[in-house]
């Protein structure tokens, strides 16, 4: 039984009173973490000021961080501050990080075993461009990219961990994946996990579907057998949605 997520990326959204005003209305009314693991990830400058406001059930993670423990690198931030300041989980290898910021699959397999090295857990995102669709190349490239994320990790780490499928053309455009699409690619990435580990670890790991989620059309995504919750960007930033996605998510389990 995988218990599911709702993680909401905010990107480079709101102010910090925004943001507090999102967490005041939203902390309380999180369901059980024993049922559905909720997760809000804003900018990095206000990570702290959420913590200390995410109550019970409501958990807060970064939207990137550094593979280096510490360093000579202007802007970045390490997994070392984040666990110090009581973030518990990070995305890693967002398609707008391999995009805009150099990003590659190498450099995404450091950062996991980083973040986990800080037992911080890392939702671990992949995903094709259209142009990969369109050329039937979907299975081949997405399978591609999990194996090399989760190069020299054990077993025990992978179980940890939650990978988020996100087709690039659905991200930010109003086109969701069908439910039997996003389906189809999670089963294949669940297979390679199988293939790689254990039935066991396959069956443990817990893949999220992302790209333009909604309160319409999450019950229909989570109604999919391998589907185990969603990563979401433009429809988390409205708190009364975002909880909608929450409560729709704790109900398919
Ligand atoms: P949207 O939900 O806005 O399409 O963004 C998806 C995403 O990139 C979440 O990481």
């Amino acid at each position: 039984m995988r218990k599911p997520i709702i993680a909401g990326n905010w990107k480079m959204h709101k102010t910090r009173d925004e943001a507090l005003q999102f967490i005041f209305s939203v902390n309380v009314k999180v369901p059980n973490k024993t049922y559905v693991e909720t997760v809000v990830c804003p900018p990095a400058p206000i990570l702290r000021d959420l913590v200390k406001r995410q109550g019970d059930h409501l958990r807060i993670g970064a939207q990137t961080m550094h593979e280096e423990s510490e360093g000579a690198f202007t802007g970045e931030v390490s997994a070392a501050l984040l666990e110090n300041i009581g973030v518990d989980y990070t995305i890693i290898g967002h398609s707008e990080r391999r995009e805009h910021f150099n990003e590659t699959d190498q450099s995404v397999n450091k950062k996991i075993h980083q973040a986990l090295r800080y037992e911080i857990i890392p939702i671990v995102c992949v995903g094709e461009s259209l142009e990969i669709r369109e050329q039937n190349e979907t299975d081949a490239y997405v399978s591609a990219q999990v194996k090399k994320a989760l190069h020299n990790l054990s077993e025990t780490q992978v179980k940890n961990l939650v990978i988020a499928y996100e087709p690039i053309w659905a991200i930010g455009t109003g086109k969701t994946a069908t439910p039997e699409q996003a389906e189809e690619t999670i089963k294949t990435i669940r297979r390679v996990i199988t293939t790689l580990y254990s039935p066991a670890v396959g069956d443990a790991i817990r893949i999220l579907y992302g790209g333009s989620v909604k309160p319409g059309n999450i019950d229909d995504l989570m109604a999919q057998p391998d589907i185990d919750g969603a990563l979401v960007g433009g429809a988390s930033l409205n708190a009364q949605d975002f909880l909608t996605l929450v409560e729709a998510a704790k109900n398919a389990s």
